[in-house]
C-alpha cells in the first residue's frame, strides 16, 4: 500500500481503528476521521511510523453535511487524490434525535454520510486512477424492507429497527453506486465485520451498558472484525471486485430486499435530495 492514500471514517475507535492501523502497517498514508480531536491526534501519533507512510487526523462530525463538505475540501487541498475510502463510522441511537441538518441521526450518520462523503470525494478518487470504496454494512440488514413513508422513524421510532434500516441502506447504496460507477476505475463493495466487541452498543443508550458488556463476551475482537475491511481496502485479490457483499473475506449473498433495484433507485433519489446533490452521479460505462 506504499504511496496509497486511505481514508478511514471512525478510525479513532473499534473496527475503524484496527482498519486504520493495519493499513498504516501496510505502508499506506492513512487519514483518520472522527469527532474527538485529542483522541484523533493521539491515534495518529500511535500509528505514525508503523509502515513508513504519513498518518493524518482530520476532525469531522459526519452527521453534519457541512462538515462532510469541509472534510472533502480539506482532503482536496491537502492530498489532491484518494486511493481508498472506507466508510466505517456508524452508531446506534436509543432515542430519536436529529442531526444539525434536522435529519434523524441513524439515517444521517449511518447512511447519508456514506452517500455524501463518497460523492464529494469522487473527483479525488477519480484523480487516483484506480480507487476503492469500502462500505461497512452489517448482517443486521436482514429481515426488513425500507419503509419509504417512514425512513426517518417519525412514527414509532426504535433504535434497533433504525439501525437495521441504515445497514440495509448501506447495501442498497453500494449496489446502486456500483451500477453508476461501472467504468472499472472505482470499485465499490460492502461487508459485514461480524459481531465485534466495540463501544457501538454502549454509546447513545441503545441497550443498558451492562447488557452490552455481557453480550460482547460472545463477540469477536476488533482485530478480527476489521479483517474484511482491510482485505477489501488492500488485497490484490479483490482489485476487480465490484458491487459485492463480503463476509469473512469471501463474497456473500445479502437479503432479497437489499437487491431490490427499484427500491435502491428510489433511496438514491431521496438521498440525493436530502444531501442537496441532485444528479451527482449519473451512469458511466466503460
Ligand atoms: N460492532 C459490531 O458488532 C458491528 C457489527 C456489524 C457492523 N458494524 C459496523 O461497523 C462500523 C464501526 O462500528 P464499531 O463497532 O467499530 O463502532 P464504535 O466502536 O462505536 O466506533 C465508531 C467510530 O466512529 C466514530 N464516530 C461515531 N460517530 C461519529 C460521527 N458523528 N462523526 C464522525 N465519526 C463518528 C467514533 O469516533 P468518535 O466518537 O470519536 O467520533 C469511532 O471512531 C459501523 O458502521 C457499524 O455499523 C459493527
Amino acid at each position: 500500500m506504499d504511496g496509497r492514500i486511505c481514508l478511514v471514517t471512525g478510525g479513532t475507535g473499534g473496527i475503524g481503528l484496527v482498519t486504520a492501523r493495519e493499513l498504516a502497517r501496510l505502508g499506506a498514508d492513512v487519514v483518520v476521521v472522527g469527532r474527538d480531536r485529542a483522541l484523533g491526534e493521539a491515534v495518529s501519533a500511535d500509528l505514525a511510523g508503523l509502515g513508513g507512510g504519513a498518518v493524518t487526523f482530520i476532525r469531522a462530525d459526519l452527521s453534519s453535511q457541512s462538515e462532510i463538505r469541509s472534510l472533502a475540501a480539506t482532503l482536496g487541498d491537502r492530498f489532491g487524490r484518494l486511493d481508498v475510502l472506507v466508510n466505517n463510522a456508524g452508531a446506534m441511537f436509543g432515542k430519536r434525535t436529529l442531526s444539525a441538518d434536522g435529519i434523524e441521526m441513524t439515517f444521517a450518520l449511518n447512511h447519508l454520510a456514506y452517500v455524501l462523503l463518497s460523492v464529494t470525494v469522487l473527483p479525488l478518487l477519480r484523480a487516483a486512477g484506480r480507487a476503492r470504496i469500502v462500505n461497512v454494512a452489517s448482517e443486521a440488514h436482514r429481515g426488513i424492507a425500507l419503509p419509504f413513508d417512514n425512513l426517518q422513524g417519525v412514527r414509532g421510532y426504535g433504535g434497533w429497527p433504525a439501525y437495521k434500516r441504515s445497514k440495509l441502506a448501506n447495501l442498497m447504496f453500494t449496489y446502486e453506486l456500483a451500477r453508476r460507477l461501472d467504468d472499472g476505475a472505482i470499485t465499490v463493495n460492502a461487508l459485514h465485520p461480524g459481531f465485534v466487541a466495540t463501544e457501538i452498543g454502549a454509546r447513545n443508550k441503545l441497550v443498558p451498558n451492562l447488557l452490552w458488556r455481557l453480550a460482547s463476551l460472545a463477540a469477536i475482537r476488533p482485530d478480527e472484525g476489521a479483517r474484511t475491511s482491510i482485505y477489501l481496502a488492500s488485497s490484490p485479490e479483490v482489485a476487480a471486485a465490484h458491487g459485492q457483499y463480503f463476509i469473512k473475506c469471501a463474497p456473500a449473498e445479502s437479503s432479497p430486499q437489499s437487491l431490490d433495484r427499484a427500491a435502491a433507485e428510489r433511496l438514491w433519489t431521496i438521498s440525493e435530495e436530502l444531501c442537496g446533490i441532485p444528479g451527482a452521479v449519473t451512469h458511466q460505462h466503460s
